[in-house]
């Protein structure tokens, strides 16, 4: 009876630990909602199951690494009307299910190149109303499937065109009441824009805070034509002309030249080998040449020796002496020339 009551209660508990909800938290079917309750960080104990988390209007005032780890099947995260001033780099790592992370109404000044590194699946991303000035170029990955993308309200003076790109399917953007800063630095971006929209897509618009010329303009409405050149891009614009014109200053003298150059070196790359074969044949005829040459003195020194040999036997004959010395013919040669000659 007490094993079956323990058995009872700790079942409970564990139902209780699997279907638990972090207190100050309501849940229902695998949506948990812990808004507007001074929750100053991220409540343990979410149920595992949970795709859709209500954290607005809260206190929230940082996001560790690896914060959201225990709920790994989120689908929608509400972070919005929070103090979130800083996101750790690995914040929503793991989310790879997430389709919305709405960080709207924070004080995010910056954010991490990679910040959203994980979230292949993102459909809605909401940076609306922060202070952030400058977005890295690497967002994210590539969001095959990200189709809203807001960052209204903001310090953004100019957005890279990478970060656009790495969007494929963006069909809302909502850029306006930034710092934009109109000089041809934007232009690539009002191109990309011109682009969009005439895809369908659609967007609020860009005012221009700066340069006094263009503020309170829209980009979209200044024309290509009117945009005075920017010191920058312009000495880059020089630059390539510069190595436009002199690849074409180039190009014009260089065909002759180059031809010649090409024909040095396949000249070049012709006699290389040929050296080769050359050598040999030298060698092998510098060879046979040796081999006769040796040839006719080895023959020399046998007609020669036989000759000296014969003459030996010859004088030796005719003296009729002891032949002990016939032995060594030449040696008895000199010295029988040299008996010889007086005598
Ligand atoms: C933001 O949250 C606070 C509570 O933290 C709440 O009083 C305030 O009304 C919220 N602001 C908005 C615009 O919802
Ligand atoms: C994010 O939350 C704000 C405030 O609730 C809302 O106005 C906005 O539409 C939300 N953004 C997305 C992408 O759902
Ligand atoms: C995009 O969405 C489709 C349909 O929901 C899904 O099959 C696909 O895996 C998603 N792509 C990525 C890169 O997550
Ligand atoms: C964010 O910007 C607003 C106005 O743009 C400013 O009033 C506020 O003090 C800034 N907050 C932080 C934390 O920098």
């Amino acid at each position: 009876m007490k094993g079956e009551l323990l058995l009872l209660s700790s079942v409970i508990f564990l139902l209780q630990m699997a279907c638990g909800c972090p207190e100050k938290c309501h849940c229902h079917s695998n949506s948990v909602d812990c808004s507007q309750q001074g929750l100053a960080e991220i409540p343990p104990n979410l149920p595992p199951q949970t795709l859709t988390l209500h954290l607005q209007d809260n206190q929230i005032h940082q996001l560790p690494a690896f914060a959201f780890r225990s709920v790994p099947q989120l689908r929608t995260l509400n972070l919005c009307n929070n103090s979130l001033s800083t996101l750790a780099p690995r914040a929503f790592h793991g989310l790879q299910h997430l389709e919305v992370l709405n960080l709207t109404q924070n004080s995010l000044h910056s954010l991490e190149n990679r910040q959203f590194h994980s979230l292949s699946q993102l459909r809605e991303l909401d940076l609306s109303f922060n202070n952030i000035s400058h977005l890295p170029t690497s967002l994210g990955e590539h969001w095959e499937n990200l189709t809203v993308f807001a960052v209204q309200q903001n310090q953004l003076q100019q957005l890279d065109r990478g970060i656009l790109e790495s969007m494929p399917s963006v069909k809302f953007l909502f850029l306006k009441d930034n710092l934009w800063k109109c000089n041809c630095h934007l232009l690539g971006l009002k191109l990309w824009l011109e682009k969009f929209i005439y895809k369908g897509g659609v967007m609020d618009s860009i005012i221009c805070a700066s340069p006094d010329t263009w503020k309170g303009k829209d980009l979209l409405k200044i024309p290509h034509e009117l945009y005075q050149p920017c010191p920058f891009p312009s000495s880059e614009l020089e630059s390539s002309q510069v190595q436009q014109l002199a690849s074409a200053h180039w190009a014009v003298p260089r065909t002759p030249e180059s031809h010649s150059m090409e024909e040095r070196d396949q000249t070049e790359c012709e006699l290389k080998p040929k050296p080769r074969p050359a050598n040999l044949r030298h060698a092998v005829v510098t060879v046979i040449i040796t081999g006769v040459a040796c040839g006719i003195l080895c023959l020399m020194m046998l007609v020669a020796a036989i000759y000296g040999c014969t003459y030996a036997a010859i004088t030796a004959q005719y003296r009729g002496g002891p032949l002990a010395q016939t032995n060594e013919p030449e040696k008895t040669e000199g010295k029988e020339l040299f008996d010889s000659s007086p005598a």
